[in-house]
């Protein structure tokens, strides 16, 4: 077999969680990945990929300060449209529900070529939310070939809108992959001033940056999270902010110069995975910190209304708690002082997002696709 396939990635999360695929059809005799970032973020990109020893073939560096959406996905559309046109891959494989995902795919379908998605059929069941995220995956999952679903319920997802069983692969989460990759080679952390926290002291850890977070959401954030430092001694609080400046500038308002708080820049993924694996409590809105936290056994609470990963809540260690400051400080307080709750919540956690043999599955099932024909069938004849 010779395979040529075009893993595009975009984003910090596609970055983690695509890069223990691309390990793992570099390993493989016969599948050449070729790696295209089409830079809708810049360092945040650079930053995860470079972890991983990954260096893109190509990288469009489509970033602009403040972006909109149809900024992103028209470059990205006409970038990756005519480096599929150069390098004319017989797969492209995209993760996930970001506008590089969704923009990718549609050059891909425009071409013919056959998408493989990572991450499908994940679903809100709320168009809106989070927003655009929900409609991407939708949309990526109607034009892919491949459907590589993280764990049945995703499957269960796609199966009652219609899809064909023969083309859905339950494999995991790569993100589970990377993190137990990464994991091993942690043993302290980079940042001087994580280093500077006591090793008796309790960290809290928080991350924010959804769409649906901006403006009074993260306001509201904020001030829960001074009165949970108000309330508890011996707690820090970390709080990597990313680059969005609609993010950083209310968080520079809010937190800036408090003591125990330490606001830094988005922490490289052995940083983040020392910060998550030394936190008592995470709070976040991110996808991927809810998979991750499950599968260290932290307590996360999710700031989001609804979440697309129902898993984490029945199986794993999350909390939906939304916005409201309120619900988010009583929460906070009750898992940090009673140990009861805590172990209740982390006893009652499974692995819903597998033990981190995502990306073997997924080449496995490319294979397998290839030798049933799916892909020379995905278009009828292909010129
Ligand atoms: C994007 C994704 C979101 C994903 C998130 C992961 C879309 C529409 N949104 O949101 O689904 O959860 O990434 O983090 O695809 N910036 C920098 N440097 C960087 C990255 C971002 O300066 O390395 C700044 C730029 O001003 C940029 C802005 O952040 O314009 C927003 O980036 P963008 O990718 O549009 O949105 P995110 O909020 O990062
Ligand atoms: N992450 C990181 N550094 C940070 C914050 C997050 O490496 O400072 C990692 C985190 O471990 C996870 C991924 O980034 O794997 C999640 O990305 P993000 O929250 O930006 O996006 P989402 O998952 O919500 O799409």
């Amino acid at each position: 077999m010779d395979l040529l396939t075009c893993c595009v990635v975009g984003t910090r999360p596609e970055a983690i969680k695509m890069a223990p695929v691309i390990m793992e059809l570099r390993k493989e005799c016969g599948m050449h990945p070729y790696v295209l970032a089409t830079g809708q973020h810049a360092e945040m990109l650079r930053q995860s990929l470079s972890f991983f020893q990954i260096l893109p073939d190509a990288d469009l560096a489509i970033m602009r300060d403040r972006q909109s959406l149809d900024y992103i996905t028209a470059s990205v559309l006409s970038g990756v449209g005519e480096a599929l046109d150069k390098v004319r891959p017989d797969l492209v494989l995209v993760h996930g529900d970001t506008s590089t995902t969704f923009a990718s795919a549609l050059a891909a379908f425009y071409r013919r070529i056959p998408v493989g998605h990572v991450e499908a059929g994940l679903r809100s069941g709320n168009l809106y939310l989070p927003f655009p995220e929900e409609a991407n995956r939708l949309l990526v999952d109607r034009i892919s070939t491949l459907l590589f679903a993280p764990t049945e319920w995703a499957k269960n997802n796609l199966l009652a809108e219609g899809y064909d069983a023969s083309k859905i692969w339950v494999t995991g989460n790569t993100v589970i992959d990377a993190l137990l990759w990464g994991i091993e080679k942690v043993k302290s952390p980079n940042l001087p001033e994580l280093k500077q926290i006591p090793e008796t002291d309790r960290i809290l850890l928080l991350t924010a940056h959804r769409r649906e977070s901006w403006g009074e959401p993260l306001y509201a954030i904020c001030r829960a999270l001074r009165q949970i430092l108000a309330e508890e001694d011996g707690l820090w609080a970390v709080i990597p902010v990313h680059k969005n400046p609609a993010v950083r500038e209310i968080m520079a308002k809010e937190l800036y110069g408090m003591s125990k708080v330490i606001l830094c820049e988005p922490l490289d993924y052995p940083d983040f995975i020392w910060a998550m694996k030394r936190s008592t409590l995470i709070l976040s809105d991110s996808g991927g910190i809810q998979e991750e936290a499950t599968a260290i056994k932290k307590p996360v609470l999710v700031l989001r209304e609804v979440t697309e990963r129902p898993e984490a809540l029945n199986s794993g260690t999350a909390i939906l708690v939304g916005h409201d400051t309120e619900k988010i400080v009583t929460e906070s307080l009750r898992l940090l002082r009673s140990n009861e709750a805590y172990e209740e919540l982390i006893e009652r956690s499974g692995y819903p997002f597998g033990t981190g043999d995502a990306a073997k599955r997924i080449a496995t099932a490319i294979k397998e696709a290839v030798q049933k024909g799916y892909l020379r069938d995905a278009f009828g004849r292909r010129d």
